[in-house]
């Protein structure tokens, strides 16, 4: 039997969203687009041609969603903040009316005892830095900077839980390498130098929220995978090597003060912009790492293919999510593990983590999505596991809190504690949501939970 019981007295329970993905208004008080409407907008690029123009209305029935947020017993809300409502345009010019939003989020949050953990990009690149060249340009990680300032300036005397970027892996590799993500370009140059400029602008941001807020506690996100060969094969032992640079060790490393993995780079072969005291801004100090994790990756050789040379297989064990990835609980304590012994992290928060299931309102109004539950019981027992075995795991925020906008899968794809009926914006707490809450109070309480 699994139990909780080894998560520490003071863990956070959380859920997270994204704003592009919630929030809708796209184009209230003084909003700009940004690179996910103008990909969103094109023809094409999303199932069902579906847009985040509504979402999830979050906009304006924020209080609403915030009653859920307390009736589920959260103690910490992970969101993001929209750079295309801050600094709208190229002029860098600050649009109080998009920082009031967040600073009347951030007040109710406390007021309700809710922790906020704001992320400063989740995706949402103003239009207007993208038509300057957009990541693959220094300039754009100059301007980050300055847009995490004029948020800390406003949000830094009440909030002290920071992260700059969320999954930088998916801005430059899904945005730039493979195109299937916002801006949709397909360009390894173009991908690796914005890669690049994802770590120099979370370097500059960290320098610019400890310049802002004394005592700010600062991370990053990443979206990590296990990894597997296929076979004991030469070719697929080496492509699984490059699958973890390409994946995990690029992304961690230079964060982490290990520079570059020259295996990687040898692979790309694309020099990377780098200029004196970069290297050291990259790997500033920071105070926590956040996890992402969905599913492990099982990778073969692919010597035609594009560079890394590697294609994912699917995964063995029969039960996957509507996404459809595999089920695979064992690769999250695994990765929180890895974090603690190999990178020597100090302080581990998971700052997503779920599964997308056809849900259904019954005729009685309820929503019952026993796959969630199990998935969510066994990811949170995996984490236990690692914490027993000396994973300092901080805190937990479920993705998500709302069903909403699954980019380039619209709405289609249900990940939500939450249910949203989008025509009615009617919103139902989901079975594995009562369950999440059941669970968290039971923590509160140190009362012993068996979970699955
Ligand atoms: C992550 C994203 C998040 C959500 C989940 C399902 O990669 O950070 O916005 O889409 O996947």
């Amino acid at each position: 039997m699994n139990d909780l019981s080894a998560l520490p007295d003071d863990f956070l329970w959380g859920a997270a969203t994204a704003a592009y993905q919630i929030e809708g208004s796209a184009d209230a008080d003084g909003r700009a687009p940004s690179i996910w409407d103008t990909f969103s907008h094109t023809p094409g690029n999303v199932d069902g041609g579906d847009t985040g123009d509504t979402a999830c209305d979050h906009y304006r029935r924020w209080p609403e969603d915030l009653g859920l947020m307390r009736t589920l017993g959260l103690d910490a809300y992970r969101f993001s903040i929209a750079w295309p409502r801050v600094v709208p345009l190229a002029d860098g010019r600050v649009n109080p009316a998009g920082l009031d939003f967040y600073d009347r989020l951030v007040d109710a949050l406390l007021d309700a005892g809710i922790r906020p953990f704001p992320t400063l990009y989740h995706w949402d690149l103003p239009q207007a830095q993208q038509d300057r060249g957009g990541w693959p340009e220094r300039a754009t990680a100059e301007r980050f900077a300055e847009y995490a300032a004029q948020v800390a300036a406003r949000l830094g005397d009440r909030v002290t839980d920071w992260a700059t970027l969320n999954e930088p892996l998916c801005s430059a590799w899904i945005g730039h390498l493979d195109g299937a993500m916002a801006p949709g370009t397909r360009d390894l140059t173009a991908a690796v130098r914005a890669s690049y400029h994802l770590h120099l602008g979370h370097g500059l941001a960290v320098h610019a929220l400890r310049a802002a807020v004394p005592g700010a506690r600062i991370g990053i996100v990443n979206n990590l995978s296990t990894i597997e060969p296929a076979t004991r094969s030469a070719a697929d032992l080496a492509a699984a090597r490059r699958a973890d640079g390409h994946i995990n060790r690029w992304w961690l490393d230079p964060v982490l003060g290990r520079g570059y993995p020259e295996d990687m780079l040898a692979v790309y072969g694309v020099d990377l912009p780098v200029r004196d005291g970069d290297l050291e801004l990259i790997s500033a100090p920071l105070d926590w790492m956040g996890l992402n994790y969905y599913f492990r990756q099982i990778v073969a050789d692919d010597p035609t293919g594009p560079a890394p040379h590697f294609r994912q297989l699917p995964g063995p064990n029969p039960e996957h999510t509507a996404m459809p990835w595999e089920v695979h609980a064992p690769g999250i304590e695994e990765l929180l593990l890895r974090l603690t012994r190999e990178y020597g992290v100090r302080r581990l928060y998971v700052t997503e983590n779920g599964a997308a299931y056809h849900d259904t309102v019954a005729p009685d109004g309820t929503v019952h999505d026993p796959e969630r539950t199990a998935y969510l019981e066994s990811h949170l027992a995996a984490c236990a596991r690692a914490a027993a075995q000396g994973a300092p795991l901080a805190g937990y925020f479920a993705w998500s809190l709302l069903d909403n906008f699954e980019w380039a899968y619209g709405y289609d794809k249900r990940f939500g504690l939450v249910h949203v009926d989008y025509p009615t914006q009617r919103r139902t707490i989901k079975s594995s949501g009562h369950r999440y809450a059941a669970l968290i109070a039971a923590h509160h309480t140190r009362t012993p939970q068996p979970v699955a």
